[in-house]
């Protein structure tokens, strides 16, 4: 299986540094020929030749690799952070990954920001609209910069963007045994588009008799998540709450170093990150949590058929966490490279 392998800016070369080593010790171990194919897109590659991502690089992604692992894009040189929004968002929509799939484990007890809460507690996952609402930039700005200035943001809602990742989250349901859905909306406030989802939902649901769907308005799930997280077991909203919310996901597993995802396209290539952006403050000093992004390589896994391989990877990070080798944003003393070398070595054991 070909993987392009895009490191990035920041933290994110320190941390899928760790991510490959983990890959190739369960290329090694399980026998999948992982080819590895690093990329140089990323902030310095933009301001050494001007160039974000080649001509022909969505096509190439999209037709010469099984899957894309990135690790983060944003640096402070790059004001606009033109490249990243190229490479990241242009690779979402250019590739259709309308899925934004975003698990969230709490990994230990001891992890959990909320009082009294354990991993009973907090284990759900999100399925965040990935290509459509208020990122697609459709807009403008009239007399900007003006006391009379106007800016307009306009959220797209399609049916059929409504429709498929709706349905996506009850198929998961269905495929893993669960059987709550809670879709997320504002459509007390905003009653063109999110009628559709209402409308959508309502529908996709009679389609799957044994879920129960649930709807809460985005502000009620916000305060549900921290309040009563054990309730959740799937939930869809759209891209700019599933954004929101994913971030509180990612407090409540133990913070951001520890919180993988997927943009998927189903039966096409995708591509997979954790979900932290670049921390510039911390790059290159040895101390970035390396979690999410090995999480987020076992979901690659996971998605590419290799489930075995996928619960290996998670059962041995899951192991680091209680055996104390973290970084020391979850309690660790242990370095990115020695939480990486850890994990790829009893990965690597079988
Ligand atoms: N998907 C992405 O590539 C992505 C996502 C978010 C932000 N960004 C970009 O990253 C840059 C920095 O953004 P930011 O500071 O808002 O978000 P950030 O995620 O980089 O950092 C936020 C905070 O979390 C901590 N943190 C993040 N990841 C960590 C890890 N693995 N281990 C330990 N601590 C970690 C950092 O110290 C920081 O305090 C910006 O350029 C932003 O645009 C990129």
């Amino acid at each position: 299986m070909r993987i392009a392998v895009i490191p990035g800016d920041g933290i994110g070369k320190d941390v899928t540094a760790e991510a490959v080593k983990v890959l190739e010790a369960v290329s090694r171990l399980s026998g999948v020929a992982l080819d590895l194919v690093r990329l140089p897109w990323s902030a310095d590659h933009y301001l050494a030749t001007g160039e974000t991502l080649p001509a022909d690089g969505y096509r190439m992604l999209r037709d010469e690799f099984a899957a894309i692992f990135v690790g983060a894009l944003g640096d402070p040189r790059v004001a606009d952070n033109r490249h990243a929004r190229d490479i990241l968002l242009g690779t979402r929509f250019e590739l259709d990954l309308y899925v934004n799939y975003r698990p969230v484990r709490l990994l230990a007890d001891r992890l959990s920001p909320l009082k009294d809460r354990t991993r009973a507690d907090i284990n759900f996952v999100v399925f965040r609209e990935n290509t459509e609402g208020v990122y697609v930039s459709i807009g403008g700005r009239f007399k900007a910069g003006t006391d009379d200035e106007i800016a307009i943001q306009e959220e797209i809602n399609t049916y059929k963007g409504v429709h498929r990742i709706i349905r996506h989250a009850f198929e998961y349901a269905r495929t893993h045994g669960l059987t709550k859905v809670c879709m997320a909306d504002k459509s007390n406030a905003m009653q063109q588009g999110h009628a559709l989802w209402q409308r959508v939902f309502k529908q996709v649901a009679t389609e799957f008799p044994g879920i129960s769907a649930t709807h809460l308005y985005i502000d009620a799930l916000a305060m549900f998540l921290v309040k009563d997280p054990g309730q959740f077991q799937v939930i869809v909203t759209n891209n700019l709450f599933g954004d929101i919310i994913t971030d509180i996901g990612g407090a409540l597993q133990g913070g951001l170093g520890m919180a993988a995802s997927g943009n998927i396209h189903p039966g096409r290539t995708s591509l997979f990150e954790p979900v932290h952006g670049s921390a510039p403050p911390l790059a290159g000093k040895n101390v970035a949590n390396p979690m999410g992004a090995i999480l987020s390589a076992a979901l690659m896994l996971e998605t590419l058929g290799r489930k075995e391989e996928a619960a290996r990877i998670e059962a041995v990070v899951e192991r680091a966490v209680h055996e104390g080798c973290g970084t020391p944003d979850i309690g660790g003393t242990l370095g990115t490279k020695e939480v990486g070398e850890w994990i790829a070595r009893e990965v690597g054991r079988g």
